[in-house]
C-alpha cells in the first residue's frame, strides 16, 4: 500500500514525497449571520510548493455551517474574487430565490444576503458555487463547505456529534496538480485530498465514532470501504437519517453525495486503519474505473487510501454502542404522483467533457423547460441511453429512489436523497414532492458530474403555485384544473356553476371570454396561446374564483 501512494505521488515529480498530514477540519460555525467570504489565497498542499487558491474565509474550502432544524439562516456571501460567483446550498429545501443557482450572480466586490427557515431534517449538506460553466473552476479551486443541520428527533439519539472530535468532517477531492503547484481544471485528479489535506491521517477516540462523508469531486466516483474488509454502519444519506442503521462493507458514492457512517473503534486503542476507496471495484461505466478510453489518472481503476484513522484513548464520555433503529422515514408513495416526467440522457463523450443531453436539450439559461405545480408530488425518472454513468441531481427538494430498472433500491439508497448515479443503460425513477417556489429563479437539474454540468449537461424548472384559487364574493372553496401544466385544453371544476370564463395573461389583460357551461365543469382550449402562464377567472351568479394555469 505504502509503495503504492508514493507512486502515486510520484506523479508530481518535482514535490517533496510527504509524511503523512493531520487532517485539516475546517472550523464549525453557528452565527446568527453567517459571514462567508469568497476570495482568492495560496495554500501549501505541499510543503514549499505554493497553489493558487480560493476559499471561503480561508485558504482552501470554508467553514463548516451549523444549522438547527426550524431556525432562520441568514447568510450573507461576500464575493472578494474577481470573477462572479454564485452561492448553492446543495440539498437545503429553499425557494428558489434563496437557492443561489445561475441567475443568482454576485458580481466582483458585491455581496449576497440568503435567508431561508431551516426545514430539511438533521443530515449532512454542503454548499458550493454554481456560475454559468464556471463551476467546476471554483470548486476545484477551493469554494465549497459543509452543512451539518441538526434537530430534535437526532439528537435523541445516542450519537457521536462532538465535531472534530467523534464527528468529522471528510470531504474527499481529488486534484491535478502542476509541477508549479497550480491546479488543474479538470475532471480526475491524481492526489486525493480530504479536507484539502493530502495524505491525511486522523486520531480518533476508540469508540464509536461518526464521519460525514461528502464526495466533493469533480468527476470521480468513490468506492468507499475499510481495509481488510471490515464492517461500517450507515446512519444518514443525502437528505437525513436512515430509519435503521445499515451494515456495509461497501458504499458508491458519486458526486455531491453525501453519507454518514459509524465507526466502531471500541478496544482498538493503538490500532490503525485505512478508509479506502476500492476503484478497481467500480464497472467500467462509472468514472474513476480503469476505462482506457476515457482520460488516464493515476487513481483510475486502482484501489487507495483515503483516510488513515490512528485509534487513540476513549474520550470521558464515549458512545459505545451502535444505535439499530434511527428515525422513522416513510418514502412517498407512488400513488401520491400526479405525473411522471421522463428524463433521457443521451450522448457519447468523455468524462471530462461530451455533448451529453437531457431530452435532447442543453442548458439555456433563457428556456425554463418544466413547470411543475407548487405541493405536487411527481415521479421523475432517468432513463441513461448514453456511454457512461451520470449522477443526476435537483434542486429544492429531497427524492426517494423507487427503483432501478424495476428493482427496489437497496436499504442505504433508501433514505432521502438528492443525487442519484444512474449507470449506463439504467432507468431509475425517483418521486419527490415540490414544497417550495423557484419565485422567479428557477431550480436546476443536471448532472453533478461538474464537467458535464459546465457542459451544458443541466436544465431548470420553475415551481409555481397552481393550485390556490383566490376567493371573491365570499366563496373559499377550490377550484381545480387540468392538466396543468397543458399542451392543449384543460378541464375545470368548480364548487359552483360557471357562466363565464375568462382568460387573462400575466399583465391582467383579457385575451379570452368564453361562456361557461352552466354546469360546475367544462374544457377550455388553450391552444392557440403562446406558452406561458395565465390566469383563469370562472364567474357563476353570485361566486368567482381564479386560478393560474401553464400552457406549456
Ligand atoms: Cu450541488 Cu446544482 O448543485
Ligand atoms: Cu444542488
Ligand atoms: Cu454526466
Amino acid at each position: 500500500m505504502h509503495t503504492r501512494y508514493f507512486t502515486l505521488l510520484g506523479a508530481l515529480s518535482s514535490f517533496v514525497v510527504l509524511a503523512q498530514q493531520p487532517l485539516a477540519i475546517p472550523p464549525l460555525l453557528e452565527q446568527d449571520t453567517f459571514m462567508l467570504n469568497v476570495g482568492p489565497h495560496t495554500h501549501q498542499f505541499y510543503p514549499g510548493v505554493t497553489t493558487p487558491t480560493l476559499g471561503v474565509n480561508g485558504e482552501f474550502l470554508g467553514p463548516t455551517l451549523l444549522f438547527n432544524h426550524g431556525d432562520t439562516a441568514r447568510l450573507r456571501v461576500q464575493n472578494d474574487m474577481s470573477e462572479i460567483t454564485t452561492m448553492h446550498w446543495h440539498g437545503m429545501h429553499v425557494s428558489g430565490d434563496q437557492d443561489g443557482g445561475p441567475q443568482r450572480i454576485i458580481e466582483p466586490g458585491e455581496y449576497w444576503d440568503a435567508k431561508y427557515k431551516v426545514v430539511n431534517p438533521a443530515g449532512t449538506y454542503w454548499y458550493h458555487p454554481h456560475p454559468h460553466m464556471m463551476t467546476a473552476s471554483q470548486v476545484t479551486r477551493g469554494v465549497a463547505g459543509m452543512i451539518i443541520v441538526r434537530d430534535d428527533l437526532e439528537s435523541a439519539l445516542d450519537l457521536p456529534r462532538t465535531y472534530g472530535v467523534d464527528d468529522i468532517p471528510v470531504v474527499i477531492q481529488d486534484r491535478r496538480f502542476l509541477a508549479n503547484g497550480n491546479m488543474v481544471v479538470t475532471a480526475y485528479g491524481d492526489s486525493l485530498l480530504v479536507n484539502g489535506t493530502p495524505r491525511p491521517f486522523v486520531d480518533l477516540p476508540a469508540q464509536v465514532v461518526r464521519l460525514r462523508l461528502l464526495n466533493g469531486s469533480n468527476s470521480r466516483v468513490y468506492r468507499i470501504g475499510l481495509q481488510g474488509d471490515s464492517t461500517f454502519h450507515m446512519i444518514a444519506g443525502d437528505g437525513g437519517m436512515l430509519n435503521a442503521t445499515v451494515p456495509l462493507q461497501r458504499l458508491s458514492l458519486s458526486n455531491g453525495e453525501r453519507a454518514e457512517i459509524l465507526l466502531d473503534l471500541s478496544g482498538m486503542e493503538g490500532d490503525s486503519l485505512l478508509l479506502m476507496s476500492f476503484g478497481s471495484e467500480l464497472s467500467e461505466t462509472v468514472p474513476g474505473s480503469a476505462n482506457i478510453l476515457w482520460e488516464t489518472s493515476a487513481l483510475n481503476g486502482i484501489d487507495f487510501p483515503v483516510l488513515r484513522i490512528r485509534v487513540q484513548a476513549p474520550t470521558s464520555e464515549p458512545v459505545t454502542t451502535l444505535p439499530t433503529s434511527l428515525v422513522s422515514v416513510t418514502p412517498i408513495p407512488e400513488t401520491q404522483a400526479t405525473r411522471t416526467r421522463v428524463k433521457t440522457i443521451t450522448g457519447n463523450g468523455m468524462v471530462s467533457m461530451g455533448m451529453f443531453l437531457i431530452n435532447g436539450q442543453e442548458f439555456n439559461m433563457d428556456v425554463v423547460n418544466d413547470t411543475v405545480a407548487l405541493g405536487s408530488t411527481e415521479i421523475w425518472t432517468f432513463v441513461n441511453n448514453s456511454n457512461m454513468a451520470h449522477p443526476m441531481h435537483i434542486h429544492g427538494v429531497s427524492f426517494y429512489v423507487i427503483d432501478r430498472n424495476g428493482v427496489p433500491v437497496a436499504p442505504e439508497e433508501a433514505g432521502a436523497k438528492d443525487v442519484v448515479l444512474v449507470e449506463r443503460s439504467e432507468t431509475v425513477r425517483t418521486i419527490m414532492r415540490f414544497d417550495h417556489p423557484t419565485n422567479g429563479y428557477p431550480y436546476m437539474y443536471h448532472c453533478h458530474n461538474l464537467m458535464h454540468e459546465d457542459h451544458m449537461m443541466m436544465l431548470q424548472f420553475n415551481v409555481t403555485d397552481m393550485t390556490t384559487s383566490i376567493p371573491e364574493a365570499g366563496i373559499s372553496t377550490k377550484v381545480h384544473v387540468f392538466p396543468n401544466p397543458t399542451t392543449a385544453s384543460v378541464r375545470y371544476e368548480a364548487p359552483f356553476a360557471v357562466e363565464s370564463v375568462r382568460v387573462m395573461d400575466l399583465m391582467g389583460r383579457v385575451l379570452q371570454r368564453i361562456p361557461g357551461t352552466g354546469s360546475t365543469a367544462g374544457i377550455i382550449d388553450m391552444g392557440s396561446l403562446p406558452a406561458g402562464l395565465y390566469t383563469l377567472t370562472l364567474e357563476g351568479n353570485d361566486a368567482s374564483a381564479r386560478v393560474r394555469v401553464v400552457r406549456e
